[in-house]
This record gives C-alpha cells, structure tokens and sequence, in this order.
C-alpha cells in the first residue's frame, strides 16, 4: 500500500484518472479526465476559455477539491498523501500574487522559510533565482516598481525556490508582449532542461508549439486530443499556400489533381494539397497554364487549424475526419 517512491523508474510525473469537478453551482468542468506526463517532459495544456484548465491545475496543486478521480504526483496519491505531493510540485497561478510592497530578495526567502528551507539556503537560493530570472539587480527594490513582465518571471523564481520536481504554470504568459514571452520562454526551457518536469496552460499555440514535446487539447471539460506535438501535427495532412501572381489569372485555372486551387481575388490563388505532395508539380501546371507566382506565403498555422478542428463547432464531425482524401 506504500506509495511508489518518487522518481523510480517509469513513475510519471504527473497521472490523473477519471478526473471529475461539478461546482457546487452545477457546472460540470472537469468530465472525466485522464492524463499522463512523463519526467522531464515539457507539456501543455491547450484550450478555450473555461475548458477547465484552471479548474485542473487547482485540483493538482490541491486548490480545488475534486468531485472524483485520483492524481498522483510522481507515484504519491495527492487525497492519501498532501503534504509529500505537495512537497514536489510548484505553482505559478494565472494571477500575480506576491505583495508589491516587498522586495524580490524578500519575498523569495520569505516563501522558503514557509516551505520550513533553513535561512541559509533560502538566500542562496534566491540569488541563482534571481539571477536566473535576470532579476538580480532588482533584488532590493519595491517590487511594485518591477514591469508587467519582470513581475511573472519572479513568479516562476519564486515557485523555484522549493526546487520542485514538478512545476505547473498557469497561462504563465497571458497578457504579455512577445519579446517577454520569448525571454520567459528561455527561463522556462532553461528549468526544463535542469530537470524539472513543466506542464503549462496557454491559449498561445506559438508557445505550445514552441516549448512542448507532448500536449492535450481539452474544451468543455474533456480531453478531445492527446499525444505528442509532432504527431499531432502530422495528422495535418493538408497543407495551405497563398501565392501571388504577376497579372491577371486566367478565366479557366488549371485542374491539378489532389489540390484543390481556387482564385482568392483577380491576382492571388489558393491553394490546398496533402503535405506529402511536391510543390514542383504545381509549379510545372501552372507555368504550363502560363500563370506566374510572384511569392508564396503559408496560409495558416498548423496548429491553430488542429485547434480550431479539435475544439470548434462540429469538432465531433471533423475529428475523426483526420485521414486525407488522398490517401489510399
Ligand atoms: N469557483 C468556481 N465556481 C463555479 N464555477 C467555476 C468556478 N471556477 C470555474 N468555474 C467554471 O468552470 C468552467 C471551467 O473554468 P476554468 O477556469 O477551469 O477554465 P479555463 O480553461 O482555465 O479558462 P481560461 O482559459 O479562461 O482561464 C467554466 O465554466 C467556469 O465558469
Ligand atoms: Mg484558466
């Protein structure tokens, strides 16, 4: 009945079973959610407004009480055992909450001391945070005086200072511009990289795209897509181009086989094809049909229309619809 000792062999990270929440308000957030995140992975947790992200993140992180299912954090049952799992997870929540009136050196060794770590090495600590987080000419000012952005790396260098095996992060970058975003993307690669398993929450495919390795896709309170980011990907089979044509298309466009290409206005065309198709042969029939293609841009991200597939109206209807016309 022991729990499995954290970080043996094959322990995940993260396993959640049949997870459920009803809201005392009746709504149902979380519908039965099962996941797994290995050590040392980097995953997201992509979805809509009030998909239940937050909803799920707070049941881990012991904020929010479930209404049923089970959460192990590294092999240690979160309902049996709190205070271990606890132990090994940091979080940084959707909202900044450390008081402004400290300064960044305090408010990190004063979390420390909370979390029972001797002064000692609190203000150790602190100063690799710190200076990870490019925040240690800060350390002594008000920490009201800090920018939107220096505000959220002291979040996650403040969730750092217990040393989690597990750190969560709640849309760590919502409202942020994107030059802050990349630097915060470094900082987070870089804690990865050191070892700690990461899952975060976005709304920002770039950003999935960018840091994970593995993802799921929840919308209403279930998962609709689940697995590696590459896989997901490929399951993408077509492909979108715009290209833009010097002087007029003509009436009758070409007919190439396995695309469809239709004219966007007078001088531009759009084209679809399935990924594994060269682009030479739609060159060769449209030099053919006298058509000349000034420039080409890619008409979406990929993942943004996976996101769309998987969570928009009629997802049921295109979800299983993932294998190419084309294919055999
Ligand atoms: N404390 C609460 N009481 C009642 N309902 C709640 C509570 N918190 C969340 N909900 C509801 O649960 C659902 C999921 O909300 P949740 O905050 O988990 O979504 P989310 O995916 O984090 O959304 P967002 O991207 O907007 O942060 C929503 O319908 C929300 O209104
Ligand atoms: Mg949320």
């Amino acid at each position: 009945m022991e729990p499995q000792k954290a970080g043996a062999a094959g322990v995940p990270a993260l396993a959640i079973t049949e997870l459920r929440k009803q809201y005392d308000t009746g709504v149902q957030a979380l519908k039965g959610i099962s996941l797994q995140v290995d050590p040392g992975d980097f995953f997201a947790l992509l979805g809509p407004n009030g998909a239940g992200k937050s909803t799920l993140i707070g049941i881990v992180s012991s904020l929010v009480n479930k209404t049923a299912g089970e959460v192990e954090v590294f092999g240690v049952n979160l309902s049996r055992d709190r205070d271990s799992a606890m132990r090994l997870l940091g979080l940084v929540p959707q909202e900044i909450n450390f008081n402004f009136f400290e300064k960044p050196f305090d408010i990190l060794v004063n979390y420390a001391g909370f979390y029972g770590i001797p002064r000692r090495e609190a203000v150790q600590r602190a100063e690799e945070e710190l200076k990870r987080a490019q925040l240690w000419d800060k350390a002594q000012m008000m920490s009201r005086t800090l920018s939107g952005g220096m505000k959220r790396r002291l979040m996650i260098a403040r969730a750092m200072m217990t040393r989690p095996r597990l750190l969560i992060l709640d849309e760590p970058t919502a409202g942020v511009d994107i030059e802050i975003r990349r630097g915060m993307w470094k900082t987070l690669k870089e804690i990865n990289a050191a070892g700690t398993t990461i899952i975060l929450t976005t709304h920002y495919l770039e950003e999935a795209e960018n840091l994970c390795r593995n993802l799921a896709i929840i919308d209403k309170g279930r998962i609709v897509e689940q697995g590696p980011m590459r896989t997901l990907l490929a399951k993408l089979d077509v492909e979108g181009f715009l290209f833009d044509i010097d002087g007029e298309l003509p009436a009758q466009l070409p007919v190439i086989e396995g695309t469809r290409l239709v004219a966007a206005d007078s001088h531009t065309l759009d084209l679809d094809m399935p990924r594994a198709m060269d682009l030479n042969s739609v060159f060769a029939r449209l030099n053919e049909a006298g058509i000349r293609v000034r420039s080409m841009r890619t008409k979406s991200n990929r993942l943004e229309e996976l996101f769309v597939r998987m969570t928009g109206d009629g997802a049921q209807a295109t979800a299983v619809d993932t294998t190419p016309e084309t294919a055999a």
